[in-house]
């Protein structure tokens, strides 16, 4: 039976409906005003916790468990990925961990095909030369960028924002081949037209790559000086799952002598920092981790997030348990 009136954290504020499910049944706190909290204060602040509503900036790991005590049941984090958790730590201790799958599927794509447009279209250098007053005149030469039909999209990791990534790409002309761990179903493939090749062939072959797979130990600077080198030099490279999944300095090295044509990235290695030669390149689209930043997906985000939490807490099954 649940707990007469559990005690809930939320570590960043999130939108009113889903605090409003978690309030139907304990007593919730959160940061006020918004805050990100330093590793010290979520210790602090999540001591004696029964569940957790957590974002991907917070560190959950064996120190966290211990901080939050026994009572903890639950770590809910407002993400699909769960990197910055350590899962058997949590699930070795009993306390469930879940996340929240397929919400954001849309939104993320959007966000890579749209850094995508804007680095083979040049929309952010374009928007900087007429925000520095550079005098301009139309002419046919000005400012050209590389079309996307007939190019090929090789996407790293066919999940569900992979598969999303891919629909977009065929509306625009593009074909698709991809990569990762394992093959995906056929009828995923005859859908979109995609071919499954080696990583390697996959880098050599694509004009654009776009990284849709977890952080992992396996996938830490899976983009790296080497992988680069694979790339054509007509190549963009699209990073909308985890910064470290790219070796930032080997990237910003690749796109200032020209290994490759472009990139468009939204999120970074050490966030909030970026690189700061990425920040002198005009051949890379930037974006501050927004890749689920709709009103629409942050509601679902977090309200599948406080069902999650809440169904622990009163004993069911969460809707979107992490198996680990
Ligand atoms: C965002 O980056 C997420 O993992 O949901």
């Amino acid at each position: 039976m649940a707990d007469a009136s559990p005690r809930i954290v939320v570590t960043r504020e999130i939108p009113q409906a889903a605090l409003d499910l978690l309030r139907e049944i304990g007593d919730v706190w959160w940061p006020q005003p918004d805050k990100a909290l330093s590793p010290g204060e979520l210790h602090q602040v999540i001591a004696g916790a029964d569940a957790v509503v957590s974002t991907l900036q917070d560190r959950v790991d064996a120190a966290f468990a211990d901080a939050a005590g026994p009572r903890l049941k639950v770590v809910s984090t407002v993400a699909v990925g769960y990197d910055n958790i350590d899962v058997p730590a949590l699930t070795s201790r009993g306390i469930v961990v879940t996340n929240t799958p397929g919400v954001l599927t849309d939104a993320t794509a959007d966000l890579a095909f749209g850094l995508l447009l804007a680095v083979t279209r040049r929309l952010g250098e374009g928007e900087r030369l007429l925000r520095s007053r550079t005098p301009w005149s139309f002419h046919l030469g000005f400012m050209l960028g590389s079309g996307l039909q007939g190019k090929t999209l090789g996407i790293v990791g066919l999940g569900q924002i992979g598969r999303a990534m891919a629909r977009r790409a065929l509306a625009f002309g593009m074909d698709i081949r991809y990569s990762g761990r394992r093959r995906a179903d056929e009828a995923i493939e005859r859908e979109l037209g995609a071919t499954y090749l080696s990583f390697e062939e996959l880098l050599s072959s694509s004009d654009v790559v776009s990284l849709h797979c977890p952080l992992t130990p396996l996938t830490h600077h899976l983009i790296d000086a080497d992988a680069l080198a694979r790339m054509k030099p007509s190549a963009y490279l699209i990073n909308t799952t985890r910064g470290p999944v790219v070796d930032e300095s080997a990237l910003a090295k690749a796109l200032a002598d020209g290994t490759i044509a472009g990139a468009g990235l939204d999120v970074f290695e050490n966030e909030p920092e970026v690189h700061p030669d990425l920040l002198e390149l005009d051949n890379v689209a930037l974006a501050p981790h927004l890749g689920s930043a709709t009103v629409e997906t942050r509601t679902a985000m977090a309200t599948l997030a406080a069902r999650n939490a809440v169904a622990v807490l009163t004993g069911t099954q969460p809707p979107t348990p992490v198996r680990g």
